[in-house]
């Protein structure tokens, strides 16, 4: 037997691979993928790169502060500009670097620097050691190369927000002041933000220099992310394979929820995903009610995971205790009553009543519970807790946390949560 008929007969994934038949471009769904249209965005890109066109001429774009809501294609749209005026600069000859930087990701000022450095400098990493420098010398050697290397550096500095906190902007401070300090070269700062209100804590010198110009993105209505979602089907789909009701449908969920493209698309990768796996040939409606469920469940998941001890604690203690009350309703005191029997067991020092309150109303904001103040009468107020999600739901997730799934196992063993002869406090 020749060795190309063994694979050709007996490799698990030929199978699979030519079952390709909803997705022509998978790529195109992801995260990362940077369009090269953006339907409804015309007026914003018209706008930004009327701004950044000087650096073709070689003279310094005006800083942009672009504000939107998530998912309204800021971050896409600076890239796209980016590799655009790349591609001009280019063919006209001209010195343009571009870096782009998620500020959540990199948030000191020398994985800042870092990241400027090596659009001029492309040994950067190997020259500049990763720490022992101190900022000011890191600062001087940016200038050197950038002043050595000339140009002009278009540097995104997306969530630029994560940057600032109420008390330093410091390096900020710096990379606005940064052009006052060069001689062959110059940098324009594009900050990007979902946090209109982050400019308020900055020093009011940083706040005029970064925003020299802004954009708004609005957030879009149903009938324009249906339009994205059709130009993107075209892409990643084959023909005919996606119901056109399923792009209403996705489209009108994803409107519902601030005019989100992303949450659009991602509920389109999904559905597809699930009909795929389901070896289908059409995405149907049903699907994208499938991937809403997968969605919730894990968009409720990434919450519990970074819930900090105390607050799991609380909301192991609001579930516990709903089993065991009929009209499924208990007080901040029940609540407090298992929490506390929860931190004695797991050696945690106890927060004060008052205290899990505040977690209580915290838990109540990200919709893990649902917290009401009710008039009792003569009695006065008090605050009724509820679980919202739904409780297998919430067992099988708890089941995924070491921590969380501990405390479940211990109290359903011992019984020991809620104290029914509990005085209801609020
Ligand atoms: N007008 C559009 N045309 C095509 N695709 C778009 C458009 N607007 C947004 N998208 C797509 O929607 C997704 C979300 O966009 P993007 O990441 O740019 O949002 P954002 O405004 O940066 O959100 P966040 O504030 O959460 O960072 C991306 O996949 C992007 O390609
Ligand atoms: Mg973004």
């Amino acid at each position: 037997m020749k060795k190309s008929e063994v694979s050709e007969n007996s490799n698990v994934f030929d199978n699979l691979m030519n079952k390709e038949r909803i997705f022509r471009n998978r790529e195109a769904l992801s995260s990362t993928f940077i369009p090269s249209e953006f339907p409804h965005r015309n007026d914003e890109i018209n706008s930004f790169a009327n701004i950044l066109k000087p650096a073709l001429y070689g003279a310094r774009p005006s800083n942009i502060l672009i504000y939107g809501q998530t998912g309204t294609g800021k971050t896409a749209v600076a890239k796209f500009l980016c590799e655009q005026i790349l591609e001009k600069a280019e063919t006209e000859n001209k010195k343009i670097h571009t870096a782009y930087i998620n500020c959540k990701q990199t948030n000191t000022p020398y994985g800042i620097l870092a990241n400027i450095g090596k659009t001029y400098y492309a040994e950067w990493d190997d020259v500049i050691p990763h720490a022992g420098w101190r900022i000011d010398k890191v600062y001087a050697t940016l200038k050197q190369k950038a002043d050595d290397n000339g140009g002009i550096a278009i540097v995104v500095l997306d969530e630029i927000d994560a940057l600032v906190t109420k008390t330093s902007d410091d390096i900020l401070y710096h990379l606005t002041g940064l052009n006052s300090d060069l001689n062959n070269s110059k940098i324009s700062l594009i900050g990007i933000s979902n946090d209109t209100k982050f400019t308020s804590w900055l020093d009011p010198r940083v706040k005029s220099r970064l925003g020299e110009e802004s954009l708004t993105f609005a957030p879009y209505n149903a009938i324009q992310i249906e339009e994205i979602l059709a130009q993107r089907t075209q892409i990643a789909f084959n023909d005919n394979v996606v119901d056109p009701v399923v792009l209403s449908y996705c489209a009108s969920r994803a409107a519902q929820e601030h005019g989100d493209a992303r949450k659009a698309l991602d509920l389109l990768r999904i559905s597809a995903e699930l009909a795929e796996r389901d070896d289908r040939e059409i995405v149907t409606v049903d699907y994208v009610t499938q991937a809403q469920n997968v969605m919730e469940k894990d968009q409720v998941r990434s919450i519990i995971s970074t819930l900090p001890i105390h607050y799991k604690a609380t909301l192991a203690s609001a579930i516990l205790n709903q089993g065991k009350r009929e009209n499924g309703q208990q007080t901040t005191g029940e609540v407090y009553s298992t929490y506390t029997k929860i931190c004695e067991r797991f050696n945690l020092s106890d927060l004060s009543q008052r205290r899990i309150g505040h977690i209580i109303s915290e838990l109540d904001m990200q919709g893990l519970i649902n917290a009401k103040i009710v008039s009792l009468g003569r009695q006065g107020r008090t605050k009724f807790i509820s679980v919202v999600l739904d409780e297998n739901q919430v067992k099988e997730l708890f089941r995924e946390d070491s921590f969380l799934s501990d405390i479940m196992d211990e109290l359903t063993k011992t019984g020991n949560y809620i104290g029914s002869t509990q005085t209801r406090l609020v």
